[in-house]
């Protein structure tokens, strides 16, 4: 039976013991540092202030307003009448100027360069890239290659509306069609014309490749959409196929699965998410990228 008279003077350290004992193992009692308990004191005294002044008790419907009446929601209302006095001016100087004359103009430049490249961003680098540089599927937007039309009307149009996004009835809408797969051209007439769509932008072609029949194929299904020459057509969408830029790459079987498969991409419509000015700010940005026409 342990020694139970207390206090228990520990016989290694020479410190008195709690007197609790368990299985005959005794707790040494150690107290807390002095400045410790007086930072946990000052703690519990400061939090009742802090219940006085701000906002704390949950009651029914919210909680006590606190003395100061602070409310985070208020807090953000104020941040945002804050930042719209700041761009109040700014937006307002964008929405009476046209595209040119913001272009022409140094302030009104600034202006939209920097709100379109947050907006840019924040809506579009996910699909574009960080730089506009776009990937596979995804238009290069630094280029002056475009699908659409570079001008700043052209791409003000294809921002607001998207290009086949079907909420917006005033998207872009042509399609080029599946010829491999609806079985409207045979297998050799499909590599025959994707030997010739090299050939136009100067790339090797297979060495038995029938160019003639590419040719002919191409005037008879293809020049209504990407023109005679293969130079696009952007009331269609339809690219420039004789330039060193392209959407879905230029390798043989590339160019074999555009024409066997058709179709195009999606482009969403944010004429109803993004306002006037934003829309602006966007299309000055991305006319200044390099590309623009
Ligand atoms: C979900 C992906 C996606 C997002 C997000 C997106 N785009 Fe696009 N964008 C596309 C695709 C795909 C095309 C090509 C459409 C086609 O093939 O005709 C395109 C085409 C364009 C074009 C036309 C390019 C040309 O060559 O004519 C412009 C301009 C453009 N986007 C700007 C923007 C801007 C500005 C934003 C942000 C507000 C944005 N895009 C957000 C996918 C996206
Ligand atoms: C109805 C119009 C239309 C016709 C006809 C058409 N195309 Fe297209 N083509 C397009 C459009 C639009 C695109 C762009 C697709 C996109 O934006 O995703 C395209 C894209 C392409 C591309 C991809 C270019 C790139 O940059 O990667 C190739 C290659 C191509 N077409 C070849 C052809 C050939 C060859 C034919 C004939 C056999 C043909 N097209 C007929 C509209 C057409």
């Amino acid at each position: 039976m342990a020694d139970d008279s207390h206090p228990h003077i520990d016989a290694h350290t020479g410190k008195t013991t709690t007197g609790h004992e368990w299985d005959g193992i005794r707790e040494l009692n150690t107290p807390l540092p002095r400045w410790w308990l007086w930072t946990f004191y000052a703690c519990i005294l400061w939090s009742f202030g802090y219940w006085i002044v701000y906002p704390a008790w949950p009651l029914i419907n919210g909680a006590t307003p606190g003395l100061f009446g602070w409310h985070s929601r208020a807090a953000v209302v104020e941040d945002i009448k804050g930042l719209e006095t700041l761009r109040g001016p700014a937006d307002a100087k964008l929405e009476k100027a046209s595209l040119e004359d913001i272009e022409k103009t140094p302030e009104l430049l600034t202006i939209a360069r920097s709100q379109g490249s947050a907006l840019f961003g924040n809506n579009c680098a996910p699909c574009h890239g960080a730089g506009g540089g776009g990937s596979k599927g995804y238009p290069n937007l630094n280029s002056d290659r475009w699908l659409w039309g570079g001008t700043l009307a052209q791409i003000q149009t294809t921002i607001t509306h998207g290009a086949r996004w079907d909420a917006d009835p005033a998207t872009h809408t042509s399609l080029m069609p599946s010829f491999g797969k609806d079985g409207i051209l045979k297998a050799a007439e499909i590599r025959a014309t994707a030997n010739f769509v090299r050939s136009l932008s100067g790339l090797p072609t297979e060495k038995d490749a029938d160019l003639a029949l590419g040719k002919k194929t191409f005037a008879d299904n293809c020049a209504a959409c990407h023109g005679d020459e293969g130079k696009g057509n952007k009331e269609m969408g339809a690219p420039n196929l004789t330039t060193k830029v392209w959407l879905y790459g230029n390798s043989l079987d590339d160019i074999t699965q555009r024409i066997v498969v058709g179709g195009g991409g999606q482009m969403p419509a944010w004429g109803a998410k993004l306002s006037g000015e934003q829309i602006k700010a966007l299309t000055v940005f991305v006319h200044t990228l390099g590309g623009g026409q």
